[in-house]
């Protein structure tokens, strides 16, 4: 008997919504074979930021460092200015945790009805840098206010950490069937980042010598990616680039409620953190109608990546099995999360 333990940061609007129904099908799924899930919930997000003025305080983050994984609902308030919660919550996870690998799948699961035509056999997976590009707040302004203002956001890209995050992509390429790995950059423009990238492919490359490797510039990318998506098998690419790639790709195939992810530390040197790729959704949040199917795709993620492969296939078949009798019927939040439960029960 085994146990997983859990943290879990609902976060802000349709956060706590979503993770309460990924943490039904995260019960339902492995509690059977004999595996205990025990959380330990932490109210961070907005509500903690106005009654304290805390984003992630220090022992907080020492004790998540213990878990075994994170779940993770959306963080972001219209009521906190812009940046203070993504920054000093979300983003702090992952730098602190070393969360290098944001791997993001683009599947098109059978039945589900995106904007494409003639889509074809979409299954390709995004591997996006997670701790470096712009994201590292490595910028500054000044004359903040006046004509003369000058804002720089620097994109950090070392050599050590392009590499790791190239290595696994390899590696996730060769593990699958077409063996076929893409770079997304713009090294036309971005000479200095790019051709680090680049460079970093090809050499990377002749230690897996069974994967094909190419490369598109981001912007022509996004033309293939509505076109023809099923020429893409692993994307690897920086992390505002992957940011943006990975919400077209969501909508390719069928939608933000439908996209999971995992920010992974694949050295294990501290809990990986699964999330749906979606935001807060102030817009829809309160009304239980948020689609809870990417949390329970990430949950399955986080199954896997903890070791549970039977039970991370049987949460991805009970989405499948629901994708493709789900139709246009609307259901809410927790009538979708009951039904993938029925489904694994
Ligand atoms: P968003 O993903 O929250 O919403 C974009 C659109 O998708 C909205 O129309 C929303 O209603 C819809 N949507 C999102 N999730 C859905 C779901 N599960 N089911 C149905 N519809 C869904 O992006 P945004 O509006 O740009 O950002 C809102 C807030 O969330 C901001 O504060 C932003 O910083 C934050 N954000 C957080 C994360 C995260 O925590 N990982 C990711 C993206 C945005
Ligand atoms: C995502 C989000 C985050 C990102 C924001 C909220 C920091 O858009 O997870 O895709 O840019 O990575
Ligand atoms: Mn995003």
């Amino acid at each position: 008997p085994s146990s997983v333990q859990l943290a879990v940061i609902a976060g802000d609007g349709i956060g706590p919504e979503v993770v309460a129904e990924g943490l039904k099908v995260l019960r339902a799924a492995v509690e059977p074979t004999g595996t205990t899930v025990d959380t330990t919930e932490y109210d961070l997000g907005a509500k903690r930021w106005h009654a304290t003025g805390e984003t992630l305080p220090d022992s907080v983050l020492e004790e998540v460092r213990g878990a075994d994984a994170i779940l993770l609902g959306a963080v972001g308030d219209p009521g906190v200015p812009s940046g203070v919660l993504e920054r000093g919550l979300l983003l702090k996870l992952r730098f602190e945790l070393d969360h290098y690998v944001n791997l993001r799948p683009g599947k098109l699961f059978p039945g589900v009805r995106g904007p494409l035509a003639e889509p074809g056999d979409v299954d390709f997976v995004v591997v996006r840098e997670g701790t470096e590009g712009p994201y590292t707040g490595n910028g500054g302004a000044l004359r903040v206010g006046t004509p003369a203002e000058i804002a720089t956001e620097v994109s950090v890209n070392t050599a050590f950490g392009v590499e790791r995050v190239v290595r696994d992509a390899f590696a996730r390429a060769q593990a699958r069937p077409r063996k076929k790995l893409t770079l997304l950059h713009k090294h036309n423009v971005l000479t200095f980042a790019g051709h680090l990238w680049r460079r970093t492919v090809e050499r990377v490359n002749a230690d897996f010598p069974d994967v094909t490797a190419d490369y598109a510039h981001v912007d022509a990318a996004m033309i293939y990616l509505v076109q023809d998506p099923s020429r893409f098998d692993v994307i690897v690419t920086d992390n505002l680039f992957g940011d943006i790639v990975t919400d077209l790709a969501a909508a390719v195939c069928g939608g933000i409620g439908l996209a999971a992810s995992g920010n992974i530390n694949p050295d294990r040197t501290a809990p990986s953190m699964f999330e749906p790729v979606h935001g807060s959704a102030p817009d829809i949040a309160g009304q239980g109608i948020a689609d809870p199917t990417a949390t329970a795709l990430s949950v399955g993620m986080l199954l896997a990546h903890l070791g549970h492969a039977d039970a991370a296939a049987r949460v991805e078949a009970a989405v499948a099995a629901d994708l493709l009798e789900r139709g246009t019927a609307k259901r809410s939040t927790s009538q979708v999360g009951d039904a993938l439960v029925a489904r694994l029960g």
